[in-house]
């Protein structure tokens, strides 16, 4: 599914929290052009930035400097309005999957927003149901017996998969996965990654995983950009960073997967 066109690009994004000898530099004018269909890993240790950069490519924090293209466009979200028509193309799920959901909604009414959200919201009844349960089928979940639970009444695994039930919904353009599987089990990580990796042909999405974790870039992406105290210091295929790495940096973070060589075989990892 690789296509030529950019989908989001920046040139000279930066982030800089705080002032003066309290100033972090989060994120240090990167350039990047991410193209549509392509798998994307953003890989870093903690605290090179990663989280900033995604909550400015997804609009939930604005640049200090620099521009964020979106289809070759300057983006301009200033208003609700275009927030909201920018949110039907890029969607996220982040590290904690309680942070996503409004606790005080119940599960039907959380998918239910998301079919209101791509204009659904005078279909007829059952045909919302419908598209509910299908999208729960395509995360293994039983759409009949959640619709009275609440959110904080899943299991964790089972609130990762209702997130990409959501993302299922939603079809985003473009899908930031923020360590989406970091705080689960080995196989149920296995499992979602499986559903993301379906549901990116399933809708055609791209997706731009953020991760510490070089192996998985490796194993999942067709390009890769490794961040270092908020600047990129390498990018390009996955084969080129990760077989041939330049920097030693990027050195660093591969002798922390010994066995990335090997064939990746998912139900071990
Ligand atoms: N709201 C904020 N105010 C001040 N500093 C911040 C804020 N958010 C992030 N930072 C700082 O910016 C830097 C980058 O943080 P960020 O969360 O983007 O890192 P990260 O790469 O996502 O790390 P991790 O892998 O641990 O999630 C850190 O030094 C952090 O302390
Ligand atoms: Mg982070």
């Amino acid at each position: 599914m690789k296509s030529d066109s950019v989908i989001l690009s920046g040139k000279g994004v930066a982030k800089i929290f705080g002032f003066g000898a309290h100033k972090t530099v989060a994120v240090d004018h990167v350039d990047f052009s991410f193209r549509a269909g392509e798998v994307i890993s953003i890989v870093g240790e903690s605290g090179s930035g990663k989280t900033t950069l995604a909550k400015m490519l997804l609009g939930l924090q604005t640049p200090t400097a620099g521009e964020i293209y979106f289809e070759g466009h300057l983006r301009d979200i200033r208003s609700h309005r275009q927030k909201r028509e920018y949110w039907k193309n890029i969607q996220a799920i982040f590290q904690d999957p309680f942070s996503a959901y409004n606790i005080f909604r119940r599960i039907d009414a959380v998918l239910l927003d998301c079919i209101r959200m791509r204009g659904g919201g005078r279909l007829p009844y059952e045909q919302k149901v419908e598209m509910m349960r299908e999208a729960c089928r395509f995360v293994n979940l039983k759409f009949d017996e959640l619709t009275n639970k609440y959110p904080f009444e899943l299991s964790g695994g089972q609130q990762q998969r209702l997130m990409i039930a959501r993302i299922f919904l939603l079809k985003p353009k473009i899908l930031l996965a923020d360590e989406p599987t970091s705080m689960i089990d080995a196989c149920s990580r296995a499992t979602i990654l499986d559903m993301l990796m379906a549901l990116r042909t399933e809708i055609g999405m791209t997706p731009i995983f953020i991760t510490h974790d070089i192996g998985l870039a490796y194993y999942v992406s067709d390009s890769v950009y490794i961040m270092e105290r908020g600047k990129f210091v390498e990018s390009g295929s996955a084969d080129s960073v990760i077989l041939t790495p330049r920097e030693a940096y990027t050195r660093r973070l591969l002798n922390d997967v010994p066995k990335l060589h090997e064939e990746w075989d998912l139900s071990t990892v």
